[in-house]
C-alpha cells in the first residue's frame, strides 16, 4: 500500500507541473488535466486513509503526517488557483515546499514502508 501511497502523489505532482505549464500556455486543456488531477488528491488521500487504517493504533506523529499530506494538496490547490486569477503565487510556492519537505521527511521516517531517516 506504501507502493500505490507513494505513485498516487508521483503521478499528482506530474499532473500538478503539466496543469501548471498548460496554465501558463493559456491551453483550455488545463481544465481537464486539473480535474483528473482533483482525481489523484482523493486517492492519495485514500491510499493514506489505507495506511493508517492497517494501524493497529495511531501515534500522534502520523496524524501530524496525514494532517501536513493534507496541506500539501491545499497548497497544489492555491498555487494552481493563484495563477488561474493571475495573483501573486509567491507563498503558496514557499508553503507547497515547506510542507512538501516535513511529510517526505515524516513519511520516510515513520516505520512503514521505507525508512531512509531512521
Ligand atoms: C501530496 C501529499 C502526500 C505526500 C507527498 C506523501 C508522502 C508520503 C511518503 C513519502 C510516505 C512514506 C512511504 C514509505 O515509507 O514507503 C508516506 C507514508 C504515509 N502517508 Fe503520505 N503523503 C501525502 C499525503 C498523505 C495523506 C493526505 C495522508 C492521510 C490521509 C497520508 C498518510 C500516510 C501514512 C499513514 C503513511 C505511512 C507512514 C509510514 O511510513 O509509517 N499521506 N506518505
Amino acid at each position: 500500500m506504501t507502493h500505490a501511497h507513494i505513485t498516487t502523489w508521483v503521478i499528482a505532482f506530474i499532473l500538478f507541473f503539466v496543469a501548471l505549464s498548460l496554465q501558463n500556455a493559456g491551453s483550455p486543456k488545463v481544465k481537464m488535466v486539473h480535474m483528473v488531477l482533483r482525481l489523484f488528491y482523493l486517492l492519495i488521500i485514500a491510499t493514506g486513509a489505507v495506511l493508517l487504517y492497517m494501524l493497529a493504533s495511531i501515534p500522534p506523529l502520523y496524524i501530524v503526517k496525514a494532517v501536513m499530506g493534507l496541506w500539501v494538496i491545499g497548497a497544489m490547490e492555491m498555487v494552481l488557483i493563484r495563477a488561474k486569477k493571475g495573483k501573486n503565487t509567491q507563498m503558496a510556492w514557499i508553503q507547497l515546499a515547506i510542507v512538501f519537505i516535513i511529510v517526505l521527511y515524516l513519511g520516510l521516517k515513520l516505520p512503514l514502508g521505507f525508512h531512509i531517516f531512521s
